[in-house]
């Protein structure tokens, strides 16, 4: 089979550059160290990744600042130390001729007071996030909604972290606006639930991330920043922002003329086809520049969807827990090792 398409370079203006179309997922493994640092573990954990071949790797999410918090031994990034743990990981990303993001997050109401050092965890609402918290076995936390003055320190938190990020010599940080968490709370109508300029229409719904990814172009440069996304993904059944078209049709054009060049739309532990596909398609003639999705997606799937020019570097999860040398068992044709859960218990 040609490998013109998964083994192509990619470089548009103003984007990233990468020497392969894989991309390693973001995923949260919970083994930082406790004063929330990257160990040689976790060094070693992604250089395997990027000696298979791998093209990017989106780091696990990195916490910006204690309040951020929510789960169990996840690395942070508010320090010059902990943003200094990463630097032997990177060199040795670098080493194999890949590149690495750090994915930047803001827990907001998936948390429980228990990870923000006592503090009630903030969000867009003051309604507690359903269910049990998996990382404490309790209710996710009651939140604070966050004010003017409370918004603003959380943008000078991402814009802290952002520059830790740099100044180690990561490739690129990408905000994590998805999956439920804080900018995704401001994003989503069935979360926020305000009446300010922060909430109710579509604009004001995507001020929040709007503003922050204006703070964030103003002190890193276009190809260096990546936006992760998630309008239709998994959580318990298939779930859609309730006015995605709406939505994607205003935010993806606003975030363009801010000067993000790189977008990354994802969908959970959920089927491709059924969600981000379908955002790819309102997406990509909105989107010029470059466009990242995936989720488990085969071999002839990817160079498929990489021809038709639908999206131009493809992201795999789980496939990369499993299979260290994942980017070259898709060049060769070998057979994977399935991921079962079992798995995220180590790190290997
Ligand atoms: C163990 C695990 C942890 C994850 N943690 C994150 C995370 O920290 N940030 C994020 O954006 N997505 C996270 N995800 C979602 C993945 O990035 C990816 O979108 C999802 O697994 C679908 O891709 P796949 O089907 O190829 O695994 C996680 C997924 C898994 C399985």
């Amino acid at each position: 089979m040609s490998n013109s398409g998964l083994f192509s370079p990619f470089q548009k203006d103003g984007t990233l550059s990468v020497r392969n179309r894989i991309v390693m997922s973001a995923m949260t493994r919970n083994f930082a160290d406790q004063n929330h640092q990257a160990t040689d573990q976790i060094k070693e954990y992604y250089r395997k990744r990027a000696e298979g071949g791998v093209g990017l790797i989106l780091t696990e999410g990195v916490v910006i600042h204690p309040s951020a918090d929510g789960y169990n031994n996840v690395p942070h990034i508010a320090t010059k130390e902990q943003a200094d743990s990463w630097s032997p990981v990177i060199d040795a990303v670098h080493a194999h001729g890949a590149k690495i993001a750090c994915q930047l997050w803001h827990c907001g109401r998936i948390s429980h007071s228990d990870y923000t050092g006592g503090l009630p965890p903030v969000s867009s609402t003051n309604v507690a996030a359903a269910g049990i918290n998996r990382q404490n076995n309790k209710p996710f936390g009651q939140p604070v909604a966050l004010d003017a003055a409370g918004i603003e320190q959380v943008y000078q938190y991402f814009e802290i972290a952002a520059r830790n990020a740099l100044a180690v010599g990561f490739d690129a940080i990408q905000l994590h606006c998805a999956n439920g968490y804080l900018p995704d709370q401001f994003l989503d109508s069935r979360v926020n639930d305000r009446k300010d300029q922060y909430g109710g229409s579509v604009e004001n719904r995507c001020r929040f991330t709007l503003e922050l990814l204006e703070r964030i172009l103003a002190i890193a440069p276009s190809e260096k920043v990546i936006v992760r996304i998630s309008p239709s993904r998994f959580m318990g059944e298939i779930y859609d922002w309730p006015d995605m078209e709406e939505m994607i049709n205003y935010l993806l054009p606003a975030m363009w003329k801010l000067g993000l060049r790189n977008l990354d739309i994802c969908c959970a532990n959920a089927n491709y086809f059924d969600t981000s596909a379908r955002v790819v398609k309102l997406a990509r003639p909105l989107w010029p520049g470059l466009l990242i999705a995936g989720a488990s997606l085969t071999k002839p799937q990817a160079e498929q969807i990489l021809a038709d020019g639908d999206v131009d570097l493809i992201t795999w999860g789980r496939m990369f827990i499993s299979n260290p040398n994942f980017a070259e068992i898709l060049r060769t044709d070998a057979e994977a090792v399935p991921f079962v859960y079992e798995m995220v218990k180590e790190l290997i």
